[in-house]
């Protein structure tokens, strides 16, 4: 359609241009030129015949006259010759001469330079000149032309005209036709460059000059500020829940499936007094991830690592979870005890984890760790191509386990979306320089489409940190940098949990849980309690809680007696010797301050360093006045948002690390550094004797913000934007006609 108009438009008007311009003009020109060349030819034989007129007349011979003309207009264009004698009416003329045209009548063409004659037989080109004799004028001399071949030429002429602009037309039309075509596909192809990143470069021999680079860039942004500012409105828009997700991963990736690697598996199956139980771990991430994939569906590969979960699999190794209700699958990947030793023990975290946590406990690095973390890593990107349906599947790659698999991943699967998420803190480059393979984990990450962290600052360390080891194109504008390949997004994605969380019971009143929960521990319904829930992990500051509740009942002694701080410690990672310590120091300083405060029943520490089921917890969230996160380091620390989410009533109070991630997101907590012990004992007192409607107040802004940036939300945004990444994908490949296989919608 576009293309017949570019042609028809300029026929069009070189249509319109021949009868309205052209074919007047043409006449014109005609007319002009074969009268001037009538009057040059006429010219020509009134001189040629001149001096024998002239001696005719002298002779007076009429018939004479008469004869010598009739022979001379022979010519086929003299039409017609007549002589007028000075002070005769009457010419002596040929039969052609034109009756019209008596002696009188000749001043006209003599003096006014007048030509044309019309005549029935067409029009006549009349030519006068005077004829000298020795003394005086003889007469003159009338010639006369026919004018008929210029017609006939003239419409031979507007023929040629009309054929040559007919074709000149076409030509015109089809040159548009090119150029536009080209310029169009030039265009595209020019877009795609520029997306690329190479568009416009001019090459000069083999060097390529960036002579429009900054425009490139200058662009991309465009579209990436649009693109961010149409998400971040869509976002806001959404009502973030699983079928909010489920609708994204409908729409914008076209039902695909997902898969998750992750070391943690989210449903463990154990042997406990001779029956198989099945045991929620106790990880961040799990709780993270757990109602994405229960949303999205899918297959989530990770460690296989219960006493009973060979049992439970199928000849896949794979078992459809939650039980009893399946709605996506676990594959298990099984480790020997020296891969378990090397990679996750050894190189995870011994090595990375100390590594990342600025907590003071000195990374150690062992090649055959090393060496066990390569292999393992290996063997999760062999189950990720066995589980993948799609050449390009969307792959999700959670934290330091797995820093070499999405390289790997890519290898294998160069179409595949990996968005990899670091769900610890990402150090300074100083700091990241110990490990002795830091550009091979850089390597590795760098395969990610996506690289996510919950802050800013972890995303700027990872920067620098790449700036600072790698030969790599860090682009500080957009964010992104480009090493051996594609090129990764570097981008903040602040995890949350699910809302209203599944642990939540919303049928009791939190009078009733308070007293229910301190009367199971012996203590007085007005008794204060605070609590603290983590991983008896040295990142946690538990020691320094410890300290800061002696601190407060030395500051406060008015609290002894009257508050007592629970601790939930999950063991965990308990091989590492580090670990084992920590375990042992937690229990001494629990010890010791019970004994320096202690009385009778009343511990002012309740030390329960056991695993906890995810709806127990809660119960100990809605009983506690306070609860405690003081990480040394952490990447968000997701009991803080569990806490505020279990709280209903919209009371309690929450103590916040300022090394925690969540700390940029609750400025309504009390901020803490972990460090400062006294600054924690007032930061407990404050919390004890907060006024009700203050903590309402706190809790109301606290609870809106995790309700509103839930793990649905974090899901979403990085699914939206690896959407967003495909389409620019296929935008630079069009030639990828590929249809995932599911709801091509
Ligand atoms: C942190 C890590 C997770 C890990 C969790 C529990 O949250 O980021 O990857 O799963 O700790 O640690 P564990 O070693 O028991 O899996």
């Amino acid at each position: 359609m576009r293309l017949s108009l570019r042609f028809i438009i300029p026929l069009g008007l070189a249509l319109a241009a021949i009868a309205y311009i052209v074919v007047p003009l043409v006449d014109q020109f005609t007319l002009k030129w074969a009268v001037r060349d009538l009057d040059g030819r006429s010219a020509l034989v009134a001189n040629a015949i001149q001096e024998p007129l002239q001696e005719y007349l002298r002779t007076g011979s009429r018939n004479k006259t008469l004869a010598f003309f009739n022979k001379i207009i022979q010519d086929e264009r003299l039409f017609g010759l007549g002589f007028c004698q000075s002070g005769q009416a009457q010419p002596i003329a040929t039969r052609t001469y034109p009756n019209n045209l008596g002696c009188q009548d000749l001043g006209h063409f003599l003096n006014q330079n007048e030509h044309v004659l019309p005549s029935p037989q067409g029009p006549l080109h009349i030519s006068v000149k005077p004829i000298k004799g020795d003394e005086a004028n003889l007469g003159l001399l009338v010639l006369v032309q026919d004018m008929s071949f210029i017609q006939h030429r003239g419409e031979e002429t507007k023929r040629y005209v009309f054929y040559f602009f007919i074709v000149l037309g076409t030509i015109i039309s089809m040159i548009t036709v090119t150029i536009a075509q080209l310029s169009w596909r030039g265009w595209t192809q020019g877009m795609r460059a520029l997306l690329r990143g190479e568009g416009l470069v001019r090459p000069i021999g083999q060097i390529k000059v960036p002579e429009l680079r900054p425009i490139a860039r200058d662009l991309r942004t465009l579209l990436r500020d649009l693109e961010a500012e149409f998400h971040s409105r869509d976002e806001g828009q959404i009502t973030w829940t699983p079928e909010a997700l489920r609708a994204i991963l409908r729409g914008e990736l076209r039902g695909e499936n997902i898969l998750v690697v992750s070391n943690r598996e989210p449903y463990v199956h154990a042997h406990r007094d001779g029956r198989i139980e099945v045991q929620r771990p106790t990880s961040g991430l799990v709780t993270a991830l757990e109602p994405i994939m229960r949303a999205c569906s899918g297959t989530w590969i990770a460690h296989g690592s219960g006493s009973a979960d060979k049992e439970t699999v199928d000849r896949h190794d794979r078992v459809g979870v939650p039980p009893g209700k399946p709605a996506y699958q676990i594959r298990r990947i099984w480790l020997s005890p020296e891969e378990e030793m090397g990679y996750y023990y050894g190189f995870a975290n011994e090595g990375l984890w100390p590594l990342c946590h600025i907590a003071h406990v000195p990374p150690t690095f062992r090649t055959s760790d090393w060496q066990k973390y390569i292999e393992v890593n290996r063997k999760f990107a062999n189950a990720v191509a066995e589980e993948t349906k799609t050449k390009d599947p969307i792959i999700l790659v959670q934290d330091y386990h797995f820093a070499l698999l999405p390289r790997m991943i890519q290898d294998r699967l160069p179409e595949a979306t990996i968005i990899t998420f670091w769900h610890i803190p990402w150090p300074n480059p100083e700091t990241f320089s110990i490990c002795p393979w830091g550009p091979e984990l850089l390597d590795g990450l760098l395969g990610s489409s996506i690289l996510g962290f919950h802050t800013q600052f972890h995303c700027n360390n990872f920067l620098d940190t790449v700036d600072r080891l790698l030969e790599a194109r860090v682009d500080r504008e957009t964010f992104s940098v480009s090493y051996g390949g594609k090129p990764t997004a570097i981008k903040r994605y602040p995890i949350s949990i699910e809302w209203p969380p599944a642990s939540a019971t919303p049928a009791d009143s939190s009078g009733d849980r308070r007293a229910m929960l301190r009367k199971r521990h012996g203590l007085a319904p007005d008794h204060a309690l605070g609590v603290g829930v983590d991983r008896m992990d040295y990142t946690k500051g538990i020691l320094e809680r410890f300290l800061a509740v002696e601190r407060l009942l030395e500051l406060e002694p008015g609290w002894i007696g009257k508050f007592s701080f629970i601790q939930i410690a999950a063991p965990t990672r308990s091989s590492i010797r580090r670990y084992q310590d920590f375990e042992k120091d937690m229990r001494a300083m629990a010890d010791r301050i019970n004994g320096r405060f202690g009385t009778g029943n009343y511990s002012p520490i309740i030390l329960k360093a056991e695993y906890h089921e995810p709806t127990e917890i809660y119960e100990y969230y809605r009983a506690a006045d306070l609860c405690c996160v003081t990480s040394l380091h952490d990447g968000m620390n997701l009991v803080a948002k569990e806490f505020i989410a279990s709280r209903q009533d919209e009371m309690g109070v929450l103590i916040l690390s300022q090394f925690a991630g969540a700390s940029r997101e609750l400025p309504e907590a009390l901020i803490v550094n972990p460090y400062d012990i006294d600054q924690c004992a007032v930061a407990l007192h404050a919390a004890l004797t907060m006024p009700a409607a203050e903590q309402r107040d706190r809790m109301r802004l606290m609870r809106s913000l995790v309700r509103e940036f839930n793990v649905y939300r974090w899901a979403g945004r990085m699914l939206l934007d690896a959407a967003s990444m495909r389409k620019r994908g296929h935008l630079r490949h069009p030639s990828d006609k590929r249809q995932p296989q599911a709801d091509p919608g």
